[in-house]
């Protein structure tokens, strides 16, 4: 099925490499339904990792994410939960240079904390995230 899924490129990836990051994403042959430039709030990106929430990194996490703006872009394709997910490699930058070398965090990421990039998890938390991000927008 064609899916939608938030792609994000977090703020020290956005400012060091967002044409970079664009063209592989068009090169994959994702379509970029929506984007948006937004520098997230503290709340905004406490809601957003709501789930991560009391883990020791968490509060780390928030500061890194509202340090400048990110990139927000809702990609769709077919498959394309999964497909960004491949396309991003693991979380942990080390596991990224072992298992997937051509992955974006392989190439973009500083550490497992500062790993570039953000995708969806599945097609439920893609959507929640989208109207978070995007408020409202019709998903269709
Ligand atoms: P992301 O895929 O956006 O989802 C949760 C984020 O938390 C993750 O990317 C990393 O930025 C961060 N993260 C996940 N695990 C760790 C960890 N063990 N140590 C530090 N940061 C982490």
């Amino acid at each position: 099925p064609v899916e939608q899924t938030l792609a994000v490129i977090k703020p020290d990836a956005y400012k060091e490499h967002k044409d970079d990051i664009l063209s592989y994403i068009k090169e994959a042959g994702f379509s970029i339904s929506q984007m948006k430039e937004t520098v997230l709030t503290k709340e905004m990106a406490e809601g957003f990792y709501k789930d991560h929430r009391g883990k020791p990194f968490f509060d780390q996490l928030v500061q890194y994410m509202c340090q400048g703006p990110s990139m927000m872009i809702i990609l769709s394709k077919e498959n394309a939960v999964q497909e960004w997910r491949d396309m991003m490699g693991p979380t942990d930058l080390e596991l990224a240079k072992q298992s997937n070398p051509s992955s974006l965090r392989a190439q973009f990421a500083k550490s497992i904390l500062e790993n570039a990039i953000h995708g969806s998890s599945n097609v439920e938390h893609a959507k929640k995230n989208i109207n978070l991000i995007f408020e409202n927008i019709n998903l269709e």
